[in-house]
């Protein structure tokens, strides 16, 4: 039976009270975490989003038909209890923050039951994830996704206060638009007005934004929701939040030194966590050669090293092919970790070829017990050869290290992976650290083998280097970019770039992508009509909101900082989207669903 709450005001939340309100009365109310009768007491954990209070019915103080009523609290069912608050005495549970007192109750409402759960509310819990996202509303009740969407509160809070003592606007940009640049799938809205053609949602508010500085808006921020139809990780979601932000009259300094101030706040606000700026920055060819990512972890060591000219004219011929057909060999010295087991170094040659290497050269310098080197391919080598390449890897007895021969893209890559591999295996990754980096003059193009054809490795209306924008015909895999990533313990959170705008270079890099003019009109008409108006020099950048709350929170996905995420394959388990609709719906919009596979 559902009481109403006609007369009750809630005094406090739950874990508000404290010793000083001993004696007062009060009323509180939430959820019955749990309730149990011990002999003529019964004890009932009330819970809401502040934690837990317990109360106490005893049968002389509130009376026989109350403490009947308390008899039947089950497990969630949402009441109101008014009691005095008193102390604990020596029976305070520490493990509580409420723990020193508790409610003596006077009076109960049941507001409403609960059925049976799907399963408990827990802080840790084994329930799999798409039964709890099936029931989100209750997962949520779990203190850990009370505390992220929190924590996630207090980021958007932060990020908004910052931005608006910067000097930035908020300014909502429309969801229902033209297809943008980003280089995921789009995400279409049928129209039903103009029947056979759709809206797409933003997968950015990119060319909005940049409008906007042609409105001379000059600063614009937006918590930008965002919509891709790519395939799904821990750190992906088909729809996300952006910290999204433009500037005028900006260059990269300008755009680094906004945000370092915006990280330094956010995680003062959130974590009271004191971030040293300025920040490292590395450029992108250092960061690829050195960690072999352009998101390096460097919470851990492990440095990439090139060997490729000693181990090119040595007589293991996996090194000298690799080398004379253009490729590369590198290395990574793991210091003392001459003694790893042949397994484990085989389950690194694994990783190396789940990376699309054809294998991992390893050489233990000095390990075996007759004092020889332990190694796959020495054999093959002069003992002077080996010194020499030993002496490259700066190796000394008792030393791993291990290598990659191959083309350049494919050893960054293998041994990207490697040492990510090996700073897990080996507990090097400090878990406490914050390791911010910027990384900087990413190639303003890359080669798609897919399509055989340069496309823009950041988008179209990224600015080349100045020093570079000479090489466009003759070398364009060349020419760098003014584009910048931020970058934390690993994880790219923040990417953007000073903007094109001038007409002249607009032109070349949209021909250099493949658009003809008439193309080109046709996408993005729009803003090259605008930037004849008078454009400002701008620049911008955009963070995923969620990752920033991903690793705020401590959380193994960005799902557990968002209140209602999608299942893998982008369903929402909870209402059951997406769905068949009504045949008059689709009728209107002039669609008709072929054939369902
Ligand atoms: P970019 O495409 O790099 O840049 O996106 C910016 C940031 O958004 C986050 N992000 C995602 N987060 C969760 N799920 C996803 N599917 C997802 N995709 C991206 C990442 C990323 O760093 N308009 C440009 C920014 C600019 O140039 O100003 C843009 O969208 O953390
Ligand atoms: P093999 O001659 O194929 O038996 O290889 C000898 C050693 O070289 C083994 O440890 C292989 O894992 C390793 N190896 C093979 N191909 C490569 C490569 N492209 N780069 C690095 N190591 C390799």
């Amino acid at each position: 039976m559902a009481e109403s709450m006609q007369g009750l005001k809630r005094t406090a939340r739950c874990a508000e009270f404290t010793v000083n309100d001993i004696g007062r009365t009060v009323t509180v109310m939430g959820w019955v975490q749990k309730s149990r009768n011990k002999g003529g007491l019964v004890f009932t954990d009330i819970r809401d989003r502040s934690g837990i209070i317990q109360a106490v019915f005893e049968e002389d103080i509130c009376g026989s038909a109350v403490f009947a009523k308390a008899g039947t609290l089950h497990s969630e069912y949402c009441i109101a209890v008014t009691g005095e608050i008193r102390s604990r005495g020596t029976d305070a549970n520490s493990n509580i923050a409420t723990g020193a007192i508790e409610v003596e109750a006077k009076d109960l409402r049941i507001l409403s039951e609960s059925a049976v759960l799907p399963f408990q509310i827990e802080d840790e819990t084994n329930t799999r994830e798409e039964l709890r996202l099936k029931y989100r509303y209750l997962d949520l009740r779990r203190a850990p996704l009370q505390r992220n969407i929190a924590l996630r509160s207090k980021l958007a809070i932060s990020v908004r206060n910052y931005m608006d003592e910067n000097g930035f606007l908020e300014i909502e940009t429309p969801t229902f638009i033209k297809s943008t640049p980003e280089g995921a799938r789009d995400y279409l809205v049928p129209s039903r007005v103009h029947q056979g053609e759709f809206y797409a949602l933003p997968q950015s508010p990119q060319l909005l934004k940049q409008l906007l500085m042609v409105s001379g808006f000059d600063r614009y921020f937006q918590l930008a929701r965002c919509y891709r139809d790519e395939d799904l990780r821990a750190d992906r979601q088909p729809e996300f939040t952006q910290i999204d932000m433009e500037l005028s009259f900006a260059d990269v300094d300008t755009v680094i030194e906004v945000n370092e101030g915006l990280i330094k706040r956010m995680f003062k606000d959130v974590l009271n966590v004191d971030v040293e700026i300025p920040i490292q920055r590395m450029t992108w060819q250092t960061a690829m050669d050195v960690y072999g990512s352009d998101k390096p972890d460097l919470r851990f060591g492990l440095p990439i090293r090139d060997v490729s000219e000693i181990a090119g004219s040595s007589g293991f011929s996996v090194f000298k092919n690799a080398v004379e057909a253009g490729g590369v060999v590198r290395g990574i010295r793991v210091p003392g970790e001459g003694h790893m087991p042949r397994k484990k170094i085989d389950a690194l040659t694994d990783v190396a070829k789940l990376f699309g290497g054809k294998g991992l050269a390893y050489l233990c310098v000095n390990a075996a017990e007759d004092g020889s080197h332990k190694s796959s391919f020495t054999k093959f080598m002069t003992p002077e050869e080996t010194d020499a390449l030993i002496k490259a890897m700066d190796a000394e007895k008792g030393d791993l290290l291990v290598f990659a021969a191959d083309k350049l893209n494919i050893v960054r890559n293998v041994l990207g992976n490697v040492r990510l591999e090996l700073g897990k295996q080996l507990d090097l990754i400090d878990k406490t650290a914050w390791k911010f980096l910027w990384v900087t003059e990413f190639p303003l193009l890359e080669w798609s083998e897919e399509e055989q054809r340069f496309t823009a490795m950041h988008h179209p209306f990224t600015m080349p280097m100045d020093e570079d924008w000479q090489y466009i015909d003759s070398d364009p895999g060349r020419v760098r970019a003014k584009a910048y990533d931020i970058v934390l313990n690993g994880t790219e959170i923040g990417g953007g770039s000073v903007r094109i705008h001038q007409a002249d270079i607009q032109e070349k890099m949209l021909s250099v992508l493949g658009f003809t003019p008439e193309q080109a009109n046709k996408q993005f008409g729009f803003l090259l009509e605008a930037f004849k108006y008078g454009v400002p020099p701008h620049a911008g950048l955009a963070y995923g909101l969620d990752r920033v709350a991903m690793w705020m929170a401590g959380a193994e996905s960005i799902r557990d900082v968002m209140a209602f995420p999608k299942l893998k394959d982008a369903s929402d388990a909870m209402m059951g989207a997406p769905s068949e609709v009504d045949p008059k719906q689709l009728d209107e919009l002039g669609i008709a669903v072929v054939e369902k596979e």
